[in-house]
């Protein structure tokens, strides 16, 4: 109900300035911060996870709002992507309310403050939360020197990480999603294991590597990736990011705008991508499942389809903190030790 009325003035804002204002207002709002407990918890990648709900990639670029965000009661916060140099991402406007149909279109462009200041508000994380940290690649990075960018990352946010996603799956950085294939993804991905394993030793501390990829992608794509990733033993799949369909939305007021589509509108797409996957990988990955989440029944829906973990952002954008309490009271029963 709160929420609600909030949500009311928040969306008299345009977009990217009510983003700002409600993570803001996460931090000093108390009646935000209370610690929500519900859920199970689940192990998965071998992190013990309080519950398998999870806040998506996106909304805390900076990792400026770990500790608020955890208090509402998410599992684990995943922050980013991050981009070895900072930068400023498409010209504005670049994010869009689609709000008949809970939905959104953005093309943000990895807006960011880059490796240095991100690291630096890792250092300060409090809560001991699950934290995923999501990584990029610079827009002026050729994609033949991408390796090169996620390296760069996967080396300075290693200490601060429980787990790590290669993010190549965002549709607003030009021929990104071109990694998610062939040898593009072999030869990314072997040169993120064999660092991955250097920095097991330096460190003594296994961080899991997980690789986001698209729910665009046909059930032909899914088992040639599934194969790459089987071969590289990669700990956990993400499915999906932002959607360039545009079912349901044609329509509507900004419907045609460029960008990735998020929300209800992309729940079945995305599920029936897990679900090859699922099929493809046999159960060797665990899949956080995501994508048009708007409700309790929504996410076990993605668990029952053979997601470990499911993430939210356009659903939480929509509903706030109440979506969090439906999800957890809806998949108290579900989890298990995987
Ligand atoms: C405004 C916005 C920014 C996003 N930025 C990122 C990002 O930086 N990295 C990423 O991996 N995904 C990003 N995403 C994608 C989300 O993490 C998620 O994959 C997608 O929105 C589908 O989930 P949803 O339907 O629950 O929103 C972004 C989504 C939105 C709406």
């Amino acid at each position: 109900m709160c929420y609600k009325v909030l949500r009311k003035c928040l969306f008299m804002l345009p977009p990217e300035v009510a983003h700002t204002v409600a993570l803001k207002a996460l931090k000093i709002i108390p009646l935000f911060s209370k610690k929500q407990t519900a859920g199970m918890p689940v192990e998965v990648m071998g992190i013990s996870f309080p519950n398998c709900l999870g806040l998506a990639a996106g909304l805390d670029k900076n990792a400026e709002y770990v500790d608020a965000l955890s208090a509402l009661g998410f599992g684990f916060v995943e922050v980013g992507t991050v981009t070895p140099k900072p930068q400023n991402g498409n010209p504005k406007p670049r994010l869009f309310r689609l709000p008949e149909k809970n939905a959104i279109i953005n093309r943000m462009g990895f807006n960011g403050c880059g490796l240095d200041v991100f690291i630096d508000n890792l250092k300060k994380i409090q809560s001991d939360v699950i934290v995923g940290v999501n990584i990029g690649k610079n827009l002026t990075t050729p994609i033949e020197k991408a390796l090169d960018d996620y390296l760069t990352c996967l080396v300075r946010v290693y200490p601060y990480a429980h787990y790590i996603t290669v993010n190549l799956s965002s549709p607003n950085t030009p021929g990104l999603r071109e990694l998610q294939h062939g040898h593009y993804l072999d030869n990314l991905l072997q040169g993120l294991k064999a660092k991955q394993a250097e920095l097991d030793l330096e460190y003594n501390q296994y961080v899991p590597l997980v690789v986001k990829v698209s729910p665009d992608l046909t059930e032909k794509e899914v088992s040639e990736i599934a194969e790459i990733l089987l071969e590289n033993k990669i700990d956990g799949l993400i499915v999906g990011n932002t959607s360039l369909s545009r079912v349901g939305v044609t329509e509507l007021a900004y419907g045609a705008e460029a960008g990735g589509l998020s929300g209800q509108p992309i729940l079945p797409q995305a599920t029936q991508v897990q679900s090859y996957f699922v099929n493809a990988l046999g159960g060797a990955i665990p899949i956080i499942g995501l994508g048009g989440i708007m409700s309790g029944e929504d996410a076990q829906a993605k668990l029952e389809a053979g997601a470990k973990l499911v993430q939210v952002y356009t659903g939480f954008v929509y509903q706030g903190p109440e979506l969090i309490a439906d999800i957890l009271a809806g998949t108290a029963q579900h989890n298990t030790v995987q």
